[in-house]
């Protein structure tokens, strides 16, 4: 949770200083205001990386040469990350630098849901291993060590592929690319199924069109369906050395909640698979909760422009879970209408307007 944030030279917020809800922060403003770059300040605090670009130097206000966002967590710990045209990238937590991106993640863990999200079904295998592993990083404290050592070895097999050594210096890493590999996808597969349990009880409320439907998890391991990971890497071995690189493994995994055993990109339409999406991430902040109770942050959730795709009515849906959910979120849209109809859902508005808020 964050309790204070100033902006400094962000795009166009020169200054912005900000104290935040607990609960649901709703931004308004018009197209050009500064919306989603106060949610870019938020996602670059919590994970020291933008949503929208890859160079950094795109963030600093024009003319400007730094960009500075500075926030408080609860009992007044100071977060602050810096981005020089100069000298780059530093970030501090708790008035130490932070090396570390993990340290950043695990200690505010933040989901984004981004305007056009229903695309996570156009995406490939990448970005939906990426939210998975998400959840599995916050709920198991092991995941990362055997997340980074694995992708260490399939380095150091992908480097003997290229470099065309022989078969034993290449399956010389198969034994502990199996070691960490296996662990991976027990973790996955213990939390696909946890995760299942509560996207279907978030899912449906927002959309109880769907209500009666069945739903199950198809997790690909990233390998030959049957064999194990040991047999399926000898099996490969001669492609991987026509490829150069490791084609099987935890690294090719992929997963998707299927729905009366159909995909969703298929049976569902625009605006039920932006929910389905949206229900994915609250469902991954209630268990990332469950599991951390007390022990960090508390988490954040930033959706950028909620009336994208959706009417009225399920964006309501939509804000009436969020506050059932335990987490900070800041919610984005151009929609003026919306706060007309948020009677009885708590929360607090700001208007954005020429980077500032009014
Ligand atoms: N480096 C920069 N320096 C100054 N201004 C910038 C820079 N990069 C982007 N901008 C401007 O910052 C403004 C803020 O954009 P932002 O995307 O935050 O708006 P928004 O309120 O989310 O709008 P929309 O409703 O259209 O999504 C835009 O007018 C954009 O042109
Ligand atoms: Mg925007």
């Amino acid at each position: 949770m964050l309790t204070q944030l100033v902006i400094s030279n962000l795009r166009n917020i020169t200054e912005l200083k900000f104290t935040p809800y607990s609960g649901i922060n709703l931004i308004i403003g018009d197209n050009g205001s500064g919306k989603t770059t106060l949610l870019e300040a938020i996602h670059l605090l919590a994970l020291g990386r933008s949503f929208r670009t890859r160079s950094l130097k795109n963030i600093v206000q024009f003319s400007q040469q730094r960009s500075l966002i500075l926030a408080k967590l609860p009992n007044d710990i100071p977060i602050g990350i810096e981005y020089s045209l100069s000298s780059g990238l530093k970030i501090r937590l708790n008035s130490a630098p932070v090396t570390k991106l993990s340290e950043l993640v695990a200690h505010l863990p933040l989901q984004f849901i981004p305007a056009n999200c229903h695309q996570i079904f156009e995406q490939g295998p990448r970005y939906r291993r990426q939210l998975l592993d998400w959840g599995v990083f916050h709920v198991e404290q092991q995941f990362n060590y055997h997340w980074q050592s694995y992708k260490k070895i399939i380095q150091q097999r992908n480097s003997a592929l290229r470099q065309r050594k022989n078969n034993d210096e290449i399956t010389l890493w198969d034994q502990q690319c199996v070691l960490h590999g296996e662990t991976i996808t027990n973790y996955r597969i213990n939390y696909l199924e946890r995760l299942l349990e509560e996207f279907i009880n978030v899912f449906t409320s927002l959309c109880p069109e769907l209500k009666g439907s069945e739903f199950i998890i198809k997790y690909k391991n990233g390998w030959v369906k049957g064999s194990s990971l040991q047999q399926a890497l000898l099996d490969s071995l001669e492609r991987d050395k026509q490829l150069l690189y490791t084609k099987s493994g935890s690294h090719a995994a992929d997963w998707i909640i299927k729905i009366n055993d159909g995909d969703p990109a298929e049976i569902l339409s625009r605006g039920q698979q932006k929910l389905y999406f949206i229900a994915l991430s609250l469902a991954q902040t209630n268990i990332a909760n469950k599991a951390n109770g007390s022990k960090k942050s508390g988490s954040l959730l930033i959706i950028d422009d909620l009336s994208s795709e959706l009417d009225i009515d399920h964006q309501l849906l939509v804000l009436q879970a969020l506050s059932r959910t335990p987490a900070q979120c800041f919610i984005t849209t151009t929609d003026y209408s919306l706060s007309e109809r948020l009677k009885d859902i708590d929360h607090r508005m700001f208007h954005v307007k020429h980077g500032r808020l009014v």
